[in-house]
């Protein structure tokens, strides 16, 4: 990415400018026209009211799914729900089980996956098993090979975690017919490039609030041919304009937010965000490296904005000093990502996520004050 088109971007995020805000892998700052966008909507329901408001917003609103499933890369239709971990939750309880079938996860799931896959075992009989991990965050394709039957219903595979290593954006698994993989895009949607019609995926779940730099509380999923027909099941449950035999309501508020980021994002290269994100991230790296006491969770450059160290057990007083210091950054747990935290031996880290609007100041600044932070 050019040096003009990073300030234009850093430009036209406001809140960028209200310190140094190195925790994108929580929630990313909004650019102005995403807030913008919601601002109107709240307007025009405050003055002509919620009717009024969602017809005149109608295109807008009608909009949201086409714009979703152009950056998924998808012909399906796509359906928005409230939280990834929901949706995940919702869609793998849609499929129909049998007590003896199987689930299988990754290692490095998402903790909140983990739960809803034991509740399927609780529930409905399901054998729940992990795919052993041929490296953090790689799983072991000679395992899956030699271990999937007809049982397997589903095998779920996030596109990347919460604490950086690597991506998985396609998938080329071992399944009998029939089995759905399902694919966590919470980290990977809006810093990566991804086409679902093209990665193996039948159920890819997102979120506005990351790297698209949408509002919070809303989330997405795009489905395969074959995924598409869980979303049927799965329907009355979401907070979809399709659930209206169940509830006619949900919330046109985020998504009009959630459609001005998903618009924002396609207007911009997704190969020139992720060269600069991956360029800022790696002088991250780079820094950390060279400071007593970090260690960083996984070797070579990073694959993502995310960058996640240890540092000799004051990871939380690093997180805190940093702040004070108007610089913020995630303290993440185990109970993130239960499995992967497992195979890496830590309990905790630092987590560190630049986007697109950050600096290369900003990244020396942050470096220099966690330096001083560890020398205290
Ligand atoms: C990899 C990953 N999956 C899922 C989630 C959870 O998203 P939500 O809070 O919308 O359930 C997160 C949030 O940090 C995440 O990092």
């Amino acid at each position: 990415m050019s040096a003009p088109d990073a300030q234009r971007l850093r430009a036209d995020t406001p809140a960028a400018q209200a310190g140094i805000h190195l925790n994108n892998a929580s929630a990313a700052l909004m650019p102005a026209a995403v807030a913008r966008a919601m601002q109107d909507y709240l307007h025009d329901e405050s003055v002509l009211g919620h009717h009024a408001a969602a017809e005149r917003h109608a295109a807008a609103l009608h909009a949201v799914q086409s714009d979703l499933a152009r950056l998924l890369g998808t012909a399906q239709s796509v359906e928005c729900f409230d939280t990834v971990s929901r949706a995940m939750a919702l869609l793998l309880d849609a499929i129909p089980w049998r007590p003896g079938d199987r689930l299988l996860i990754a290692r490095h799931e998402w903790g909140a996956v983990i739960a809803a896959a034991g509740q399927l075992a609780v529930n409905c009989g399901v054998i729940v098993q992990d795919i052993p991990a041929a490296a953090p965050t790689r799983i072991d394709r000679d395992w899956l090979q030699h271990h999937v039957d007809d049982r397997v219903r589903a095998i779920c595979v996030p596109l990347h975690t919460a604490a950086g290593g690597d991506a998985c954006l396609t998938v080329d698994l071992p399944r009998p017919p029939g089995c759905l993989v399902f694919g966590d895009a919470a980290q990977a949607l809006g810093q990566m490039p991804f086409a679902l019609d093209r990665s193996g995926y039948d159920v890819v779940v997102g979120t506005a609030r990351k790297w698209l730099r949408g509002p919070r509380g809303i989330s997405f999923a795009g489905f395969s041919p074959a995924g598409h027909a869980l979303l049927e099941r799965a329907r009355w449950l979401a907070s979809a304009p399709q659930a209206a035999a169940v509830t006619s309501d949900y919330t046109r508020l985020l998504r009009i937010g959630l459609g001005a980021a998903a618009r924002y994002a396609l207007e911009q290269s997704i190969d020139a965000v992720q060269a600069r994100v991956l360029a800022l991230a790696g002088r991250l790296a780079a820094g950390l490296r060279t400071l007593d006491g970090i260690e960083l969770l996984h070797a070579g450059a990073p694959r993502s904005g995310i960058v996640a160290f240890t540092a000799g057990g004051r990871e939380s007083a690093l997180v805190q000093a940093l702040a004070r210091d108007g610089i913020r950054v995630a303290l993440i747990e185990q109970r993130y990502h239960p499995g992967l935290f497992q195979d890496l031996g830590v309990a905790h880290a630092v987590r560190m996520s630049a986007h697109v609007y950050n600096t290369e100041h900003e990244i020396d600044h942050a470096l220099a004050r966690t330096a001083t932070a560890l020398a205290g």
